[in-house]
């Protein structure tokens, strides 16, 4: 596979995936920035697209940082050197930066969070850091000098700033300048550093790993919504206590047994997961995709526009039981038949789909009542539908 270099897909996750670096050279050969500076700047000056400058200065303070949205009169009055402006989600503002999604499909898609573009001036950076998640820097533009310090702990000590995590001491053991189509996989957690020789761009492509403990609150909070507060501790099995003042060992196993009996419900807890995760959680997603048409008029536009996508602020996954499946979109849980699994795939595996894709589908009154209600959801867009900024 190009992109990871001549190595397949499987020995990238078992040698690299969240172990250790890898570099490939030219992953996309003769990539080109989708995006120019511009262009970029134009995003961060939206109120709807959440970008970020980071300035790095000389003096008590050497790091600052800004938060957009920004103007062009902010653009004109920044140095000639030494900061950076970040642009989070640009797949969802961009088709061709989303289309760079479709090349790491072996990775499952709910693990994907966004794809970042910098723009960098000489020598801009963001200072040496760790990040939580695995992240793909794709060199767009210009080169890039990346150091990783694999010494740099968790829990290191960072510099005295309110907003930045930036670490106080590294040690660059390894590095790297990278060149447009050059691409550099980081595993959580691992210290680097990334100064831009003369003016670039980086595009990364980062995945997301829920806290364990945003994990348990949120199973908790849908555990809870259901168990009504009539439900109480019970105990008919009760006997005169030797010590009246103890918590007996028969009181602390009815309490154990009612923690694991409401707590560890595999099934609940698989559709809980669903949802979770395919919560957009986005409040920018354009009104515009926002429909309310019948099934008649999506089969026409659907047929003029000959094919579908998904919105890129959409979330879809599927989870496979033995007599059904469950789709998820953006946190609502749709039931399939067994039989329907190949329409759950394909919706949730690809991001395009011709129409000739979607014709079984369209034919069966349940698939395509349910293609109908995601368009108009705004879940699914045609695909020359461009989000409106
Ligand atoms: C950048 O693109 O400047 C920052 C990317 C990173 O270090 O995570
Ligand atoms: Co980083």
């Amino acid at each position: 596979m190009q992109l990871l270099g001549g190595l397949s897909p499987q020995q990238f996750l078992q040698d690299y995936w969240q172990k250790q670096p890898l570099l490939i050279r030219q992953a996309i050969p003769g990539f080109i920035s989708p995006l120019t500076p511009d262009e970029l700047a134009g995003l961060a000056c939206e109120a709807t697209v959440e970008s970020r400058i980071v300035l790095q200065q000389t003096g008590e303070r050497p790091w600052q940082l800004e938060q957009g949205p920004f103007t062009e009169a902010r653009f004109a009055s920044l140095p000639e050197t030494h900061w950076t402006l970040l642009v989070q989600k640009v797949n969802q503002w961009v088709p061709d930066v989303a289309t760079l999604l479709d090349q790491f499909d072996f990775i499952p898609g709910w693990r994907l969070d966004d794809i970042m573009v910098s723009y960098a001036a000489e020598q801009g950076s963001v200072g040496p850091h760790t990040d939580q998640y695995d992240v793909f820097l794709l060199q767009g533009l210009g080169q890039r000098r990346w150091q990783i310090d694999p010494g740099a702990q968790a829990g290191a000590p960072l510099l005295d700033h309110p907003d930045l995590c930036i670490l106080r001491d590294f040690k660059a053991e390894q590095e790297w300048c990278l060149d447009p189509g050059d691409m550099l996989y980081l595993p959580p957690g691992l210290a680097h550093y990334g100064v831009s020789q003369g003016e670039g761009m980086t595009y990364s492509v980062g995945f997301r790993a829920p806290a364990c403990s945003e994990l348990i609150s949120s199973w908790v909070d849908d555990v809870i919504a259901l168990l009504p507060d009539s439900l109480r501790y019970t105990d008919r099995d009760l006997s005169v206590p030797v010590h009246p003042g103890e918590i007996d060992p028969a009181a602390l196993r009815r309490v154990r047994d009612i923690l694991r009996q409401r707590l560890v419900d595999d099934d609940q807890m698989n559709r809980w997961f669903g949802r979770y995760i395919t919560e957009s959680g986005n409040t920018e997603q354009p009104a515009a995709g926002v429909e309310d048409i019948s099934t008649e008029t999506f089969l026409t536009r659907l047929r003029q526009a000959g094919g579908l996508q998904r919105s890129e602020f959409s979330r879809y996954a599927f989870i496979r039981q033995t007599d059904r499946v469950l789709l998820y979109v953006d946190g609502e849980e749709y039931f399939l038949s067994a039989s329907q699994a190949a329409f759950a795939s394909l919706l949730c595996d690809q991001r395009h789909y011709l129409a000739v894709e979607l014709q079984p589908y369209l034919e069966n009154a349940t698939s395509l009542s349910l293609l109908t209600e995601l368009f108009n959801r705004g879940a699914l867009v045609l695909p020359d539908e461009c989000v409106q900024h």
